[in-house]
């Protein structure tokens, strides 16, 4: 046998590949790339767990080969079939001739995917069944939508692992492999969760209470860090961003076209900083949708502020409502603002976009502004901004 480089346990190896570059993951901006986890398990059997991009085949077949000849591959288990995981399935069944583990589903998805994939071979599995690949048992859970309809997961009792997929990933590119390695790694996957899993949030507590019930000393997901010294933290942290606890803190995402609105953010961010509130601002067109995303995901209020051009909301604003409404984000207070010449549109247009995901709306003349706001104009905003705990809980009396 050959070296690993990375080596979980005896005889389960890391084998995947650091996309350093990726700046972009299907709208995602991975401003520190990402990474695709495939898992290398050697026993009488010779496992795969997942593939890479097919860009990055390369370094996934270099992995398994410093270990072993590609030949002996017995079987890959395809965990979910979005081709940053099944990517290199191609290329990896035409060197081995490996049998597919994967579900009902995946294999239907792979068939959409893949040319060949009609003629490979395939063991289908379902929730519970397990394979025995010689001293261990891999058993397998379909976990549908997390984070497409073909999702499982596969636990080797014996390792006390459970390669979760898409579930507990982080989109960062690292050249270290553990939780207790990587600093961010709350945040990165608090990011990730937001972007990824929030519309099927209500899918997370019934997946946490089942790896509860499992004896787990690593969760291996197909992104990021692997887990083990903060695998409570994270399945304590997945249920609190599913949950709706929300913390005393505002939102505010605009966009300007002569710094008419930007001024109101401005002033409404104020009055709520004077309240005591943890106020957080972005322009629309300068933060990655997704940075914006995860900071609402714990925040009660949402203010979207937006200029009206052509009769309707600015072109940046109308992306950021369609990626919002998209990543179903549960209820808030929502407050829409901005400026307009003649025709006012656009509080319209978002207050369509906070209906659609059941917030509470509250209302204020000072909250639309011919042209340009003069400071009296602003002092009003400012007073909506310290008075807005107290309009809302009088919204709802
Ligand atoms: Fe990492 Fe849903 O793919």
């Amino acid at each position: 046998m050959k070296m690993s480089k990375h080596e979980i346990k005896e005889g389960v190896h890391w084998v995947g590949a650091v996309d350093w570059d990726i700046r972009n993951f299907h709208g995602y901006a991975t401003d520190r790339g990402s990474t695709y986890n495939s898992y290398l398990i050697l026993d009488e059997k010779k496992v795969l767990i997942d593939t890479v991009k097919s860009y990055m085949s390369d370094a996934l077949i270099n992995n398994i080969e410093n270990i072993i000849d590609i030949k002996n591959l017995d079987f890959v288990v395809v965990n979910h079939v979005e081709p940053d995981h099944s990517g290199s399935i191609e290329k990896i069944i035409a060197l081995s001739d490996a049998t597919i583990i994967t579900t009902k589903k995946g294999k239907n998805h792979l068939e959409l995917h893949y040319d060949d994939a009609k003629n490979w071979n395939y063991k289908i599995v379902d929730t519970g069944e397990s394979i025995s690949i010689g001293k261990r048992t891999l058993t397998f859970v379909k976990t549908p939508m997390l984070h497409w309809p073909d999702n499982m997961v596969t636990y080797s009792q014996e390792d006390k692992i459970l390669f979760s997929n898409d579930a507990f990933g982080q989109h960062i590119a690292t050249s270290k492999r553990y939780d207790y390695e990587i600093k961010s790694i709350m945040d990165d996957a608090k990011e990730y969760f937001a972007n990824i899993l929030l519309p099927y949030k209500s899918l997370i507590p019934n997946a946490v209470k089942t790896v509860k019930g499992l004896d787990i000393e690593y969760i291996c997901p197909s992104h990021g860090g692997i887990w083990t010294k903060k695998i409570d933290d994270i399945l304590d942290a997945y249920l609190e961003w599913s949950g709706n606890k929300l913390n005393e803190k505002a939102v505010i995402a605009y966009d300007s076209m002569y710094g008419s609105t930007h001024k109101l953010a401005l002033s409404i961010a104020d009055g709520l900083i004077e309240k005591g509130i943890d106020v957080k601002i972005y322009n629309i067109s300068k933060t990655p949708m997704n940075k914006i995303i995860v900071d609402m995901i714990d925040a009660k209020y949402v203010l979207i502020g937006s200029p009206t051009l052509n009769s309707t909301v600015y072109p940046s604003v109308a992306m950021f409502l369609n990626y919002m409404e998209g990543l179903k984000m549960p209820p808030k207070i929502g407050v829409a603002f901005g400026s307009f010449g003649w025709g006012e549109a656009a509080s319209k247009v978002i207050k369509e976009s906070f209906n659609k995901l059941k917030f509470d709306i509250i209302e204020d003349k000072c909250l639309k502004c011919k042209f340009v706001p003069k400071k009296d104009h602003l002092n009003e905003c400012y007073e909506f901004g310290k008075n807005l705990t107290i309009l809302n809980i009088e919204s709802k009396n």
